[in-house]
Formats: structure tokens, sequence, C-alpha cells
């Protein structure tokens, strides 16, 4: 019975203890204390707008205190993930940032270590303590800044959200809080997004996002997630610049300039990764690359993008360069082969028509023509004969009369240069 009071008592205790410094106090989890031989703790959680404060408490007397040294092993997983992280520590409190969790499962126990020899004295069970906060409708948040002044964040609102709510972004950066420039919205008017230009950044100072649901239809304010970021980290820089290829013998030799950042310029800390058509991506630390080229099949081009690795841990390349079109020996050989070529089949075919229209000519020559020059008068006439058509058959004609006896010649001169005239018109 004795044991059952003392849980109360001490969780009162601690109340008074906190209650000056935390406005609220939601010790929304069980309790759930196991006997050690003679150590235990009692846990609870403080929640003030943005973090969630891990309390825990422990049963030793003054002297025991005094005679060693006491520590805790924290150990905290969130709801629905897989990690599970675990602290030593002195004191007796944590800061938990739930960012976009709905809450976690945590367990303490004491450790007494002999303070000379740090031995192990004595060591508490597990007292495991679960937090459970506010619904969480929003997912998959993520935010990228990009040509240095530029900041997008995207989230996805989850399938169980009422449908009365929208949800609100502001993000607060040294010392100022800025409002949403430009919602990106949903079919259904949510807003899943915000775009926002002409932003400045530190680049090692914090981003706190601070995303607040709203009821639509009362218009009370509903839960606020928290999420902070370091501006280097969520940068994509803009592709390598000024990217140029030099061809040498036996290789190929591309360069190119660092895109501008918000952070840091020094060289080292760029990594690249240069891509030539058909081979394999390199990662490169300089700012040019020597590339062994050795046999060119057909032309080819280089590409290079670029991120922050060694000075900042990013994972986001930036896009790759425009395609620099890699002009090798051989395969300008291989474009004159193709021009000496496209010319030679050119000319043949020019040959073939020739001889082709030969041919036909003979073959309306041996059929009787008795008047020509009507036919042709006829054809002028119709208006109706397809251009294209009529100087073709015109050129053919022009050709016969040349063939024509003596007696019409005068008359098929002068019908030629009129007929010329005609053509050229029409073209
Ligand atoms: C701490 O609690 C345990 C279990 O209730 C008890 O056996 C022990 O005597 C307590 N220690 C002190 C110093 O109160
Ligand atoms: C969104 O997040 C959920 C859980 O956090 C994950 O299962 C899902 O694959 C994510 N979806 C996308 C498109 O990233
Ligand atoms: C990048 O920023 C510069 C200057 O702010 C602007 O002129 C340019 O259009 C931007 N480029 C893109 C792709 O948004
Ligand atoms: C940022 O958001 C704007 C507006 O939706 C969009 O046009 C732009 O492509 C986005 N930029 C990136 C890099 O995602
Ligand atoms: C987050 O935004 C909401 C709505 O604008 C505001 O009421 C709340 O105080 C903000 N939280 C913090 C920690 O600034
Ligand atoms: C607003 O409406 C929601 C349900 O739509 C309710 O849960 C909430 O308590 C209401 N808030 C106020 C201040 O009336
Ligand atoms: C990139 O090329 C342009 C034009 O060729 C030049 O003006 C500029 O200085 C170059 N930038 C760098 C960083 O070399
Ligand atoms: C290319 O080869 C020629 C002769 O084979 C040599 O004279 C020239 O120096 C070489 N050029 C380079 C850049 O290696
Ligand atoms: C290139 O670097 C990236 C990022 O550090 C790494 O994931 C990848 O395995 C590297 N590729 C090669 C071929 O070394």
């Amino acid at each position: 019975m004795a044991r059952v009071a003392v849980i109360p008592v001490l969780l009162i205790l601690s109340f008074f203890q906190h209650k000056t410094l935390f406005s609220t106090i939601l010790a929304s989890g069980k309790e759930d204390i196991k006997d050690a031989l003679r150590l235990r703790n009692v846990l609870w959680a403080t929640k003030d707008d943005s973090r969630v404060i891990l309390s825990w408490n422990n049963n030793l007397t003054n002297e025991e205190i005094k005679k060693y040294t006491v520590k805790y092993i924290l150990s905290y997983k969130f709801f629905n993930t897989a990690k599970e992280r675990k602290e030593r520590l002195q004191e007796k409190e944590k800061i938990i940032r739930l960012q976009l969790h709905s809450g976690f499962n945590a367990k303490v126990k004491t450790q007494l270590f002999a303070k000379e020899t740090e031995d192990t004295i004595e060591e508490s069970d597990w007292t495991e303590f679960t937090y459970k906060a506010p619904p969480v409708y929003i997912q998959n948040l993520s935010c990228i800044i990009y040509n240095i002044s530029f900041f997008n964040c995207t989230w996805h609102i989850k399938a169980e959200a009422p449908e009365d709510i929208q949800i609100f972004f502001s993000y607060k950066h040294v010392g100022k809080v800025f409002a949403c420039q430009q919602y990106i919205k949903n079919a259904r008017k949510k807003n899943i997004g915000c775009y926002m230009t002409q932003m400045h950044f530190q680049p090692s100072r914090k981003i706190n996002l601070n995303i607040t649901v709203r009821n639509l239809t009362n218009s009370s304010r509903g839960p606020s997630y928290y999420k902070s970021f370091t501006p280097q980290t969520i940068e994509k820089l803009n592709p390598p610049i000024n990217v140029s290829v030099l061809t040498e013998n036996t290789s190929i030799k591309i360069h190119w300039k660092p895109p501008p950042t918000i952070g840091s310029a020094r060289k080292k800390c760029f990594l690249y990764q240069v891509k030539i058509t058909d081979h394999k991506i390199a990662n490169v630390t300089a700012e040019n690359y020597k590339y062994p080229f050795h046999k060119p099949a057909k032309r080819c081009a280089a590409q290079v993008r670029v991120k922050k690795e060694i000075c900042i841990a990013n994972k986001i390349w930036s896009e790759w360069s425009e395609p620099v079109i890699i002009h090798d020996e051989k395969t300008m050989d291989i474009l004159l082969l193709s021009l000496v070529l496209f010319c030679a089949l050119a000319f043949l075919g020019g040959l073939l028509i020739h001889a082709c229209r030969r041919y036909r000519c003979l073959e309306v020559l041996t059929t009787p023509v008795p008047h020509p020059s009507n036919n042709i008068k006829t054809w002028l006439a119709d208006e109706t004969h397809h251009q294209q058509h009529i100087s073709m058959q015109m050129e053919m004609n022009s050709e016969i009369t040349l063939e024509t006896p003596e007696e019409n010649r005068d008359e098929n001169i002068q019908l030629q240069k009129y007929l010329k005239e005609f053509v050229l018109e029409d073209l």
C-alpha cells in the first residue's frame, strides 16, 4: 500500500518543482514503475509549444548522491519508427523535439558508480514511459533552397486528416518570422507547399519551420508541427558554370567553375560528377577532369553536376549542366566521311534521274506525236492542271521540241522561251 502511495506523492512533488517553468503539463503517459533492488525512477513529461521535456527522478538519499556518481541511461523511440536512440546522461531531463512524430516510448534506468574506481555499484530496472502528442496530419515534409534566394517546402496531408482544416506555414530565421509568400495548393484547395523568393539565408543558422493546422469552421488553432534545418544542408546548387571541353590526342579535358552558393565556396567543399554519353559517371573533387577517350564511336556530350559533400553533408545534387558536345578529331573524320558520302549519293541520284528522264524521252519519241506544239497550247489553256505536273510535263516536251523537224524550229524556239518564262514565274 505504501509503495502505491509513493508514486502520486513523487508526481505531485515534481509537478510543483516544474510548474513554475512550464505552463502546460501533459502527463499523458502511463507510468510503469518497476522495482529494482533499491533504486527506481519516476518519469514525467512537460510540453511547451515546440518541444517535450522528459524528466525523471530517483529515490536516492543525499548521502548516496554524495557518495556515488549517478548516471542515467535514456532510451527512446518515436512512434512508427525503427530507430532507437540511447544516451547516458548525468542530468535528469531530456528535451525531445517531436518534429512530425505523434509521440514516443521512452525508458530510463539509474546507475550508481563508485567515485574513484568508476565501478558499477548498482543499477535499477528500466522505468517506461509513453508520450502521446496530438495527431499529426502531415507527412513527407521536404524543403530546398535553390538559386541562392528561392525556398520551397512541400508536404503531404494524411488521409485521416479532417476535411475542414487548412495548413499554414511560417519560419523563423535569425530572430525573424517569415510568413509563407505563396502557397502551393492541391485539387481540394489545401495548402501542400510553400514557395518563397528573395529570401536571405545565414548558412549556419537554423531555419525553424512552424506548420500550424487551423480548423476552418470555427477558426480555432489546431496543433503546430516544428522542424528545423540548417540552410546549407538543404541547398540545391545550380549546375556548374562555364563547362568547356578541350580535345587532346588521347583524352578529353573538361573544365568548369562552381556555381554560387549560400555557404562556403571553398574549393574543397564541392563534389562533382562528370557524365559523358555512354560512359560511367565519375566523381571528381577538382574543377576539371581528364577522360581517357579511346574509341569515340559517335558524337557525344559531357555534363557536370555538383553538390556539397566535404564541408557539409548534403544529399541534393544540382541539375546536370547543359550538354557540351565533344568534337573529337575522329568524330570530325566521321562527319567529313558522311558529308563526302552524302555528296556522292546526291551526285549518283542526279545521274540516275537524268538517265531515267532520258529513257522516258526515248520512250515518248518512239510513239508518234503529230502536233506537240498544239498539245502544249492545250496544256497551257488547261488551268486546272496541277502546277508541278505541268512544269514537269512542259520540261519533257521542251526537250521533245528540240527533236522536232526543221520547219517547226522557229516557232518551237519561241515557244520554248515562253515556256521557260512561265516555269520561272510558277517557281
Ligand atoms: C527507493 O525505492 C525502493 C523501492 O521502493 C526502496 O526499496 C528503497 O528503499 C528506496 N530508497 C530510498 C533511499 O528511499
Ligand atoms: C511518405 O511518408 C510515408 C511514411 O512516412 C512513406 O511510407 C511514404 O512512402 C512517403 N511517400 C512519399 C511519396 O515519399
Ligand atoms: C536565379 O536567380 C537569378 C537572380 O535572382 C534570376 O535572375 C534567375 O532567373 C534565377 N534562375 C532561375 C532558374 O530561377
Ligand atoms: C518550387 O516551387 C515552385 C512553385 O510551385 C515551382 O515552380 C518550382 O519549380 C519549385 N522549384 C523546385 C526546385 O522544386
Ligand atoms: C506557430 O505558428 C502559430 C500560428 O501562426 C502560432 O500561433 C504559434 O505561436 C507559432 N509557434 C511558435 C513556437 O512560434
Ligand atoms: C472547432 O471544431 C473542431 C471540430 O471541427 C473541434 O474539435 C474543436 O474543439 C472546435 N474548437 C473550438 C474552439 O470550438
Ligand atoms: C564564365 O564565362 C563568362 C563568359 O565567358 C565570363 O565572363 C565569366 O567570368 C566566367 N566565369 C567564371 C567564374 O570563370
Ligand atoms: C598530339 O600528337 C602530336 C603528334 O602525334 C604531337 O605533336 C602533339 O604534341 C600531341 N598533342 C598533345 C596535346 O598531346
Ligand atoms: C560518387 O559519390 C557518391 C556520393 O558521395 C557516392 O554515392 C558514389 O558511390 C560515388 N561513386 C563512385 C563511382 O565512386
